[in-house]
């Protein structure tokens, strides 16, 4: 049976990172390894110019109404001067807790190819595959009460709130060790239960949820100190469980580790397997417009929307097959440029990875 995909590019680089997965996808229905209808639309920046708002109705509507969206990016200096509420940030945020998709999946993989282009020795990173398991419907990012009030002083005092629930937290631990238990099995849950008491009631839960999972070597680490090991030695990762605000530091800091931020996709799954898939990078206004945006994390959504809400694994692996191979031919967008690899930009890329697919 068809399945339906929402593309909402957004801004910056977007366009031009959606226009090569599309490509993508495009050729695996011509040769019938896929059954898709894909329809496209607004959201961020490029949607409150055309209609006022980031995430505008129909969007959210046709987004509910698709087995899976493939998002490019969301914001820019242009929009900085909004108002928070009508920010692009807030169509990307809005479309999260919409669609409830409260499981952010990070991988974070070395291309063996890639070990010199991380900023990390090549001894230190070569090998790497993490998988960073962020909450993302939850937490201070969504937590009332929140904003920024007058005091009878004339001071301004502002307010965000971290909050979870128990459920919220067994769930989100439960993708964890679901996915541990195919890889590693071993899961360290991220937390800062030495000063935030919410932190610590997740740690509970997460020690009470594992009961359930005896084969999961569970452990537990402070923020701080999981931001130093990453960089320090981050091959004792498996899979990482974290909240929404340190999930998003921590996979930052993971990516790099992959030589650039370029490379990485990303799913945010509901309880359904609905979801919405895209590049971990934001739209990189600075660069927007140029053709030398690296379009492998997009194209490697694609192949996650494949294997999590598409129930297409064999496609899924020839896209993941056919970027290593553009990756051995020596081809490289600026960003992982290496000396005596050959520099191609965002269209060419797109062009190598569909031409290695056959
Ligand atoms: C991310 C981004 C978003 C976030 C922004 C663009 C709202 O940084 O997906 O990691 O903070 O979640
Ligand atoms: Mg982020």
């Amino acid at each position: 049976m068809s399945k339906k995909i929402l593309v909402v590019a957004g801004d910056g680089i977007g366009p031009e990172i959606v226009a090569e997965a599309m490509k993508v996808l495009q050729a695996l229905q011509a040769d019938g390894s896929i059954d898709v209808s894909i329809e496209d639309a607004l959201i961020g920046g490029a949607a409150y110019d055309a209609v006022g708002d980031p995430l505008p109705a129909e969007t959210l509507e046709a987004a509910k109404a698709s087995d899976a969206v493939l998002l490019g990016a969301v914001g820019g200096p242009k929009w900085e001067p909004l108002h928070i509420s009508k920010r692009p940030e807030k169509g990307l945020l809005g479309m999260r807790a919409g669609l409830g998709l409260f499981a952010n999946l990070r991988p974070a993989i070395l291309y063996p190819q890639l070990a010199d282009a991380s900023t990390l020795k090549a001894d230190v990173v070569s090998g790497l595959d993490i998988m960073i398991v962020r909450e993302l419907t939850g937490g201070i990012y969504f937590g009332q009460p929140r904003g920024v009030e007058t005091l009878p002083s004339g001071e301004r005092k502002g307010v965000n709130t971290l909050v979870y629930t128990e459920s919220e937290v067994e769930r989100i631990c439960r993708v964890a060790f679901d996915i541990a238990m195919k890889r590693g099995k071993k899961v360290c849950s991220v937390d800062k239960a030495n000063v935030l008491e919410c932190t610590e009631m997740w740690r509970e839960v997460a020690v009470k949820t594992a009961a359930d999972y005896p084969e999961i070597d569970l452990s537990h680490m402070y923020v701080d100190n999981a931001a130093m090991q990453l960089v320090r030695a981050p091959k004792q990762f498996d899979v990482m469980v974290t909240t929404n605000m340190f999930g998003d530091i921590l996979s930052d800091c993971a990516a790099m580790l992959t030589g650039s931020i370029g490379m990485l996709p990303s799913a945010s799954l509901n309880a359904d397997g609905q979801g919405m898939y895209e590049p971990i990078h934001g739209s990189a206004p600075d660069i927007a417009g140029k053709g030398v945006a690296n379009p492998l994390a997009t194209i490697l959504s694609v192949a996650m929307m494949l294997r999590y809400s598409l129930d297409a694994p064999a496609a899924a692996d020839r896209i993941e097959k056919a970027v290593s191979q553009v990756l051995d031919q020596g081809l490289r967008t600026a960003d992982i440029m290496s000396e005596g690899m050959r520099q191609v930009g965002t269209a060419e890329m797109g062009d190598a990875v569909v031409a290695a697919l056959s």
